[in-house]
């Protein structure tokens, strides 16, 4: 322990962080030098319960040992092989394990390094899988108020946050967006899936008509919107969405970056809600966070239409120099055998009801205007202060750090995502510390 006290930084101004308030930051840093299971040691040497599984990524909780010895097995093996035109056996040994788990259809995987690079993968493939088939005039990328894809261009230009958007330029052409689907008036503190909101996926139908089934080529949703502060999709909508889709010809292309690996009881969401996308977009829980890897997954169809052409010909021109690492590829398929074993890809479904009471045993507290969640995935969104936005928010965060808890804020929304091998009497410890810090002056 001493020497990870030792080992902090005494000089924070040249890291310039994401997504963070940095001169809050560097004015009372919060730094992590270990972790284990459900917990983070700070550096001042506190133990801190995880209840967002880091950035909604940990899905197996931290440090775990068969990762751990899997990545420093591979990295004294073969650190490194070309990713264009090369090869090595994990990849592909992946790939067929990742189909497998997969919704049936979905037969190839593109890797990546990271959700956002996934994102933009699934967007440039069907855009190509379009061209590929002779609907070239198929340019148009439908995405939804609130959505979250990642920071890349593809990925703001679909996405729907507005602080995300506003401040780079014109983004790419030829987007649109569908309504959220975040009623509070009618639906606030529901459990799961909210009753109202189902026939907005309607609008799609507006939009394509607007612009002509002939020039859109794919819609991009979250089946559960995480990061805008985990909005759940109301009944019938996503299968909504998949039945205008195919009506014409669009594809449906799910960001699983969150849902993918376990979040809310299945493998993927499209298996819990039985809707079944053409693209799924996954990262983060693919190697338990611990490595940056990516896959996007699309179907047999998708994937022979491009085979075709000369075989010595490059099929399509898109991949990155990381793509599908051996160390990363040893990871993911060291996270994979740690699910299975633990029966984690379906223990959220297992928790899912005492997380739900938990959660919504908070309703009631201060400031408190609504609550909702899906599998292990909780969200409180508070009554913002008066002219000051995301305040009374950022405070429970700062609070919470300091009672030894880690939860995540967005707006003035808390969300909670922790590791799925959460056990009751953590799920006790998350929500007694969160009504505590409700009940104070936040
Ligand atoms: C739904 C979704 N898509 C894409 C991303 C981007 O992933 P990354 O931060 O790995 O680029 C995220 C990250 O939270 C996400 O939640």
């Amino acid at each position: 322990m001493s020497n990870r006290l030792n080992s902090t930084p005494n000089d924070l101004r040249a890291f310039w962080m994401p997504f963070t308030a940095n001169r809050q930051f560097k004015q009372e840093p919060r730094l992590f030098v270990g972790a284990k299971d459900m917990h983070y040691t700070t550096h001042d040497g506190r133990q801190v319960l995880d209840a967002t599984a880091g950035l909604w990524c940990v899905n197996a909780g931290h440090c775990r040992p068969k990762i751990t010895e899997a990545i420093r097995e591979q990295a004294g093996e073969l650190d490194y092989a070309p990713a264009f035109q090369l090869g090595h056996p994990k990849a592909f040994e992946l790939a067929n394990r990742l189909v497998d788990l997969a919704p049936d259809g979905m037969n190839h995987v593109l890797y990546t390094n990271s959700g956002s690079e996934s994102v933009e993968t699934a967007l440039k493939v069907a855009l190509a899988y379009h061209r590929v088939k002779g609907n070239g005039s198929r340019f148009r990328l439908i995405g939804r108020e609130r959505g979250y894809h990642g920071v890349n261009f593809g990925g703001i230009s679909v996405g729907g946050i507005v602080s995300n958007r506003k401040m780079f330029g014109t983004l790419l052409t030829g987007v649109d967006h569908m309504p959220h689907t975040h009623l509070p008036a009618q639906n606030a503190f529901t459990r799961g899936e909210p009753e109202h909101g189902g026939d907005l996926a309607t609008e799609l139908e507006r939009i394509v008509t607007l612009h002509d089934a002939s020039t859109v080529a794919a819609v991009i949703v979250e089946p559960v919107a995480g990061s805008t502060g985990v909005l759940i999709p109301p009944k019938g909508y996503l299968q909504k969405l998949r039945d205008i889709c195919t009506k014409h010809g669009i594809l449906l292309i799910f960001d699983e970056v969150i849902t993918g690996f376990g979040r809310i009881g299945a493998p993927f969401a499209a298996q819990y809600f039985d809707v079944k996308p053409d693209i799924m977009v996954t990262a983060k829980g693919l190697t338990n966070g611990v490595i940056p890897m990516g896959a996007v997954f699309v179907t047999s169809e998708i994937h022979d239409a491009f085979m075709s052409g000369p075989e010595h010909m490059i099929e399509f021109f898109h991949g990155y120099t990381y793509s599908g690492n051996p160390i990363a590829a040893a990871a993911a398929l060291a996270t994979l055998d740690t699910y299975k074993e633990e029966g984690l890809l379906t223990r959220a479904g297992e928790m899912a009801s005492y997380w739900e009471d938990a959660l919504h045993s908070l309703k009631d507290l201060p400031n408190v205007i609504d609550i909702r969640n899906i599998g292990l995935i909780g969200a409180i969104e508070l009554d913002p202060i008066a002219g000051e936005p995301t305040k009374r928010a950022f405070s429970a965060f700062l609070k919470a750090y300091d009672d030894g808890l880690l939860i995540r804020t967005t707006g003035d929304i808390i969300a909670m995502s922790p590791p799925l091998i959460v056990e009751k009497h953590h799920i006790d410890e998350i929500f007694g510390k969160l009504r505590e810090i409700l009940k104070s002056n936040i």
